[in-house]
């Protein structure tokens, strides 16, 4: 499953969805980043790092190669968890080969950003400050980089970052950095005792996945943040350091695209962004700010008022088409009730006054674009004790009719509200 559009989709609630039919969930790339919030009985879970098919007691969640990984969040998450009586044991395993997010990474993300903000008008990207940037960089950079597996050797470590921190602390410097200090021998005993405590969910977890591909289970990608912050495919540069469409899913475990048989992308029924970066379809009016008051449109992880909109179809076709999508979630439809009128972006307006129904993964030349929209009518009902499809008000069926017709692809799920049942499943 993925989210086709910037994030925070409702992710959580899918994959909370579909993890009863899966043995496996895999967190396939980002890190803390992420926030995936699901919502049981009175209990309402806010998860970064761990899958949330965590609070299921009979699946196996796997952090994969792909993810860069904050042992300290990680482990806060763990405890957390369990002080809620949920239990993490043999059902968490975390590749030896995933990235390690160490604290200079974080500072290096706040020192950049902030040196952005100070010397470029519109550069800074609005960050989540969770370090993942500075993290992949050092994955790319490869001789600079601290994995997971690394943390389980400490003498090896001690060495390692004794080379590493001056390198660091010269860039943090550069960046103007005037915070903390890396002491590479402190860190070296925080991280390896880290390394000891999560000895026991370590492991490759590639032959981990393919072993289980081999008995015949089944396994659920757990796609984070969204496909248009895709490093390659999204909104360049306002994205994020992963591959999170489905194309990062081969690298990010070692499960070939070929044994992927559905994809699940997630929609919200209005657009929603955080931070930085293009936004077509964004409304600085009332009807956004009734959007982000019905949708309760705060970020998970920074509690950042969201960037609101209406649906942009343009944007999410051509995540379907990337991700190769079978079928959508479409999310807060809910939102939605009460509006006289809709709006569902189609097509957009190049500045030379050309039509185009193709998306722009570019920042620059997306900002010069003019949404073109269809006008659907609202409907007036609050929708959220309607069980099934054929329930919602007419025109609430003709808004999702209208999507599948566009994008091509069915509506396999609607959500009408946070819980669990407030979820109509039409496959
Ligand atoms: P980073 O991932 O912290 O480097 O942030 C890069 C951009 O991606 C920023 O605009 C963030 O707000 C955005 N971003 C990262 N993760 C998420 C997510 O899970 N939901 C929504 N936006 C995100």
């Amino acid at each position: 499953m993925v989210g086709l559009q910037w994030g925070d989709e409702g992710k959580g609630k899918i994959v909370d969805l579909l993890t009863a039919e899966h043995d496996v969930i895999v967190r396939y790339n980002g890190g803390a980043n992420a926030g995936h919030t699901v919502v049981v009985g009175d209990e309402r879970y806010a998860l970064h790092l761990i899958p949330a098919g965590i609070l299921y007691t009979d699946k196996v969640c796997v952090i994969a190669n792909g993810v860069v990984v904050d042992p300290i969040k990680l482990l806060e998450e763990i405890q957390a968890l369990r002080a809620r009586g949920i239990e993490v044991g043999d059902n968490l395993r975390i590749s030896n080969r995933a990235h390690v997010v160490m604290p200079y990474h974080k500072w290096m993300d706040e020192a950049l950003e902030a040196s952005l903000h100070g010397a470029a008008e519109g550069m800074a990207i609005g960050t989540t400050k969770r370090g993942i940037g500075p993290a992949y960089a050092d994955k790319v950079s490869r001789a600079l980089a601290v994995r997971v597996g690394d943390l389980l050797e400490p003498e090896r470590l001690r060495r390692t970052l004794r080379t590493i921190a001056p390198l660091h602390a010269k860039h943090l410097a550069a960046l103007g950095w005037t915070g903390a200090t890396i002491d590479p021998d402190a860190l070296a005993e925080e991280f390896a005792s880290l390394g000891r405590t999560l000895a026991p969910h370590i492991v490759d977890t590639t032959y981990l996945l393919h072993d289980f591909l081999g008995q015949g289970h089944s396994i659920l990608m757990e796609g984070a943040n969204a496909s248009l912050l895709d490093l390659d495919h999204g909104t360049f540069p306002f994205v994020t350091s992963s591959h999170c469409s489905t194309l990062g899913i081969p690298a990010g475990t070692g499960v070939p695209l070929g044994r992927i048989d559905r994809v699940v992308g997630i929609m919200k029924a209005y657009a929603t962004r955080v931070g930085a970066g293009p936004f077509p379809t964004e409304l600085n009016d009332d009807t956004g700010d009734r959007i982000r008051d019905r949708g309760h449109e705060y970020g998970t992880t920074t509690g950042r008022p969201r960037r609101c909109g209406w649906l942009d179809l343009v944007a999410v076709r051509y995540s379907c088409m990337i991700c190769g999508v079978t079928g959508l979630a479409c999310m807060l439809l809910d939102v939605l009730s009460g509006f006289d009128e809709l709006r569902i972006c189609t097509h957009y307006r190049l500045r030379d006054g050309t039509v185009t129904d193709r998306f722009i993964p570019d920042a620059k030349r997306l900002e010069e674009i003019e949404p073109v929209y269809e006008t659907l009518p609202g409907w007036s009902e609050e929708i959220d004790a309607t069980t099934d499809r054929a329930g919602l008000p007419a025109n609430a069926q003709r808004y999702l009719d209208r999507i599948e017709e566009i994008l091509g692809v069915p509506v396999e799920i609607v959500s009408v509200g946070p819980e669990r049942t407030q979820t109509l499943v039409a496959v």
